[in-house]
């Protein structure tokens, strides 16, 4: 009996030691530097996330100087909606998704990639560990970087037909969201 229950006890370790699958909070804010093609330049963001409702706002930060436009945009992938105004003219437009759902945290059925340290390994505060899982969400090719111990996204890279390769950086994570209003559409796009 003793044997039965330690045979349990070390299978439910050898599990949790699993990096796969990693379970990534659900809610939580941040910032997001991203690679824009179009545009040609990256974009930084303050960004908030909702895994179980599938949206995300994200405020792009303006670089004064900078002759290009900048957005607030709106996805709400459950209702197929984009809603994104014009920072400088604050014109909204309403339309479809330009892109693919592709969740921030590591999806159930993502495969592990491998371990990895970012920084200065064995340097106390100066390195981070991170677990890299890969996948597929809707025939669109993904990786995701996340740290080992909470699973926080830390690099998403993402390929569809409709953006190109997509490569985001996560910084300044906190769970949570902070403005519950956060996910309701602009004034902008009401009238
Ligand atoms: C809205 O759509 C029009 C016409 O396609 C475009 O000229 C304008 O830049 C768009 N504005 C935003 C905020 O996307
Ligand atoms: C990790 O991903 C790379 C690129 O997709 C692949 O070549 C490699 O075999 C993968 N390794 C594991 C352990 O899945
Ligand atoms: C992307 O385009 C290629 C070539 O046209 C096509 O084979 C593939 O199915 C498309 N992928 C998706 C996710 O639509």
């Amino acid at each position: 009996m003793l044997l039965i229950v330690s045979l349990v006890v070390l299978c439910v370790v050898t599990l949790a030691q699993l990096p796969h699958p990693c379970r990534t909070p659900e809610e939580f804010e941040g910032r997001v530097v991203t690679f824009d093609p179009d545009r040609r330049f990256f974009s930084s963001a303050r960004f908030a996330y909702d895994d179980r409702q599938r949206r995300v706002r994200e405020f792009e930060e303006v670089d004064v100087g900078r002759d290009v436009d900048y957005f607030d945009r709106l996805f709400l992938f459950n209702e197929n909606k984009e809603y994104r105004v014009n920072v400088r003219t604050r014109q909204c437009n309403v339309t479809g998704l330009s892109r693919p759902w592709i969740p921030f945290g590591v999806p159930l059925d993502a495969m592990f990639n491998g371990t990895g340290d970012i920084g200065a390994s064995g340097v106390p505060d100066e390195h981070v560990i991170v677990n890299i899982f890969n996948g597929v969400n809707d025939n669109n090719p993904y990786f995701m970087t996340v740290s080992a111990t909470d699973c926080i996204p830390i690099q998403v890279g993402f390929f569809s037909n409709q953006t190109g390769g997509v490569l985001r950086n996560f910084f300044d994570i906190s769970l949570g969201i902070s403005d519950p209003e956060v996910f309701i559409p602009p004034q902008e796009c009401s009238t």
